[in-house]
């Protein structure tokens, strides 16, 4: 509270010190709420009387857009824009009761609904509001900061590495095996495979929208805007990469096993779907045995792919052999 009253003293104003519990309003903020807007709109520069330190950084905000260009309706300028109509809280000299929306007394849900306003579009491609995040009622001001932004770009509330961190903790462990994706050191974000406000609807993976995986151009996995020779399409593709994913056969984040593998043995992670059921696999006791063709207790046979080389799918031939 300090420094509003000094903020007070230092513009000049009529002091609220030593004033009755019911002061006249100073003439500024009286002159401001008899210019209001008939919506209750009174203007931003008022709200630099008071909040100095917000104001102070507001103009290097990409909201300030609003207020310079000066072309904007009042419910879409300024600090009101996102505050509410402010003649009630300037009347009553502040009060986080008396201002329309208060961050901090609003439910994640309102405060969605509060940015969507303008930010529905945007992020239209995405269903939002049915994120795993806003279903864990986690909300935009949980991410970015409109007023104490540590970056540049996005207004992000922390670094994103950090941001995404200080909630799951357990993925920098992932990101620290010995075959990874180099997040950690800084190559990557996570926001190269993720959107955290969700994800669009998405053909691999039979349509389903797991985990806010991104997707690259339309309707892609996000790892083949890097991965480009994986994208195809081929004359032969293996249905595990383009209809499971790439998941279905990698760990994302990384992995004990080269080729950030799911599994330490490449064969192991062919038999989880080629099971014997037809003519390939191994036998129910998991042992594993001779197909036709191969010979599972032959060692040359385990590793597949020195064989179906072109296991991410081929133009050349039906079984990936080259
Ligand atoms: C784009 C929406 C938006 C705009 C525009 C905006 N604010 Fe905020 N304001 C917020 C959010 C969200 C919070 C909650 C804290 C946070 O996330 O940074 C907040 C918090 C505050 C607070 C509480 C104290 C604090 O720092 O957390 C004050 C006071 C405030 N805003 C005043 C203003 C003033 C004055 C302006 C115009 C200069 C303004 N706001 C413009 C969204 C906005
Ligand atoms: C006469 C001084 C004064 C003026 C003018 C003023 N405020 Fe405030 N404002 C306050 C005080 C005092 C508080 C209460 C702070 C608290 O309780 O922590 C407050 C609280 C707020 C909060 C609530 C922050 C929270 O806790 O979530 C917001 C938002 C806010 N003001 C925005 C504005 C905006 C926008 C304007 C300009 C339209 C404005 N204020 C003008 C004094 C003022
Ligand atoms: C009145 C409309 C309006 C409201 C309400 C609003 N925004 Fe914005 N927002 C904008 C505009 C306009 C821009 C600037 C876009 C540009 O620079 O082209 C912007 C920019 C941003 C950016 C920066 C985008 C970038 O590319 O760097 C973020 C992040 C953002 N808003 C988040 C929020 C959040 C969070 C809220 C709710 C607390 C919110 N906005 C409420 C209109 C709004
Ligand atoms: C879980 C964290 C998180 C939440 C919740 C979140 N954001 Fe973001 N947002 C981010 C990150 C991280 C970026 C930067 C994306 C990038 O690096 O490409 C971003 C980028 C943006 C951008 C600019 C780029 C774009 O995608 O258009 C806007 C605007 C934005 N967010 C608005 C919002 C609004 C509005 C909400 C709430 C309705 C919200 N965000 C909720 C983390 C979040
Ligand atoms: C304020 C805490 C918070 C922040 C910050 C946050 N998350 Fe989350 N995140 C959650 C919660 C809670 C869930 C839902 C519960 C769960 O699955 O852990 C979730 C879910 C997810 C999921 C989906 C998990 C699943 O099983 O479906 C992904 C992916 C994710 N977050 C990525 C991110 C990324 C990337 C960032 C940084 C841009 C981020 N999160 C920032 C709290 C957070
Ligand atoms: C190379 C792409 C990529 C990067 C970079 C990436 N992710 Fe993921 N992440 C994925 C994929 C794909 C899945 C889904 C895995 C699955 O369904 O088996 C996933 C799953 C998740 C999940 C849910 C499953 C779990 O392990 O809990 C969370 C949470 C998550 N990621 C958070 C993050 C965070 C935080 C970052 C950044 C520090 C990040 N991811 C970076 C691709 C990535
Ligand atoms: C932003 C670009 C980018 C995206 C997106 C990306 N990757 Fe990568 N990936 C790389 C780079 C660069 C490497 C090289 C390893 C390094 O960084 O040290 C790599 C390495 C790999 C490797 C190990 C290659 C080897 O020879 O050891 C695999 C497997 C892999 N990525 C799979 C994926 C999968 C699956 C996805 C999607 C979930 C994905 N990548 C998304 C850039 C990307
Ligand atoms: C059917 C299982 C499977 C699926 C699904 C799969 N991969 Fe692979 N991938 C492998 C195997 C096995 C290797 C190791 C090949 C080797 O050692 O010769 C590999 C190697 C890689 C490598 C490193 C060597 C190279 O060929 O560049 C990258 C990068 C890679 N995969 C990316 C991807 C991407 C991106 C996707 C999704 C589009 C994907 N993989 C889907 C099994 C799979
Ligand atoms: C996620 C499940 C899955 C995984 C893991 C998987 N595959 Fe497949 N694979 C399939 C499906 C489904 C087909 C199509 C089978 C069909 O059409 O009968 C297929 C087809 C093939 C074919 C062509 C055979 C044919 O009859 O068309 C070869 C060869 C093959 N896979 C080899 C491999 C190898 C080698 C691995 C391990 C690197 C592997 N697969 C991992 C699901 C998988
Ligand atoms: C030494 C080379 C070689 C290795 C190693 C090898 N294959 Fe094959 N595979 C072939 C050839 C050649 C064919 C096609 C001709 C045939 O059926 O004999 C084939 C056919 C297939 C087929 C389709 C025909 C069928 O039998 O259903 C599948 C599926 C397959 N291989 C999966 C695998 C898996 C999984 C592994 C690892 C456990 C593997 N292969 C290891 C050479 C190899």
């Amino acid at each position: 509270m300090g420094f509003r009253i000094l903020a007070f003293l230092m513009s000049g104003l009529c002091p609220l010190l030593g004033q009755s519990p019911q002061p006249s309003l100073p003439k500024s903020l009286a002159e401001a709420v008899a210019a209001a807007s008939p919506t209750g709109f009174v203007g931003s520069s008022v709200c630099r009387i008071c909040h100095p330190d917000v104001w102070q950084s507001f103009f290097r905000n990409p909201h300030y857009k609003s207020l310079a260009s000066g072309k904007s309706e009042p419910e879409n300028t300024g600090c009101e824009s996102c505050h509410g109509p402010a003649k009630g809280h300037v009347e009553a000299q502040g009060g986080k009761t008396t201002i329309p929306v208060a961050f901090s007394l609003l439910s994640p849900a309102k405060t969605l609904d509060t940015c969507l306003r303008c930010h529905g579009k945007d992020l239209s491609r995405i269903d939002i509001r049915r994120s795993s995040h806003s279903q864990a009622e986690v909300a935009c001001a949980h991410c970015h900061s409109i007023h104490k932004s540590t970056t540049q770009k996005f207004l992000l509330a922390r670094d994103q590495r950090d941001l995404c961190y200080g909630c799951h903790g357990n993925v920098r462990v992932q990101f620290a095996m010995p075959f990874k994706h180099r997040v950690n050191e800084g190559f990557m974000n996570c926001t190269d495979c993720h959107n955290p406000h969700g994800a669009p609807a998405a053909t691999w993976r039979m349509g389903v929208r797991p985990r806010m995986v991104a997707q690259a151009l339309a309707n892609e996995e996000p790892c083949l805007k890097c991965h480009t020779d994986k994208r195809g399409p081929f004359a032969f593709e293996h249905p595990a990469v383009r209809v499971d994913g790439c998941e279905s056969c990698h760990h994302p984040h990384g992995s004990t096993n080269a080729k950030l593998l799911r599994r330490p043995a490449v064969f192991t992670t062919c038999l989880e779907c080629h099971t014997g059921g037809g003519t390939f696999g191994r036998q129910a006791d998991g042992i594993a045995q001779q197909s036709p063709t191969h010979d599972m207790r032959n060692p040359r046979y385990q590793n597949c792919t020195a064989c179906h080389v072109r296991i991410h799918g081929s133009n050349a031939d039906r079984l990936f052999l080259r």
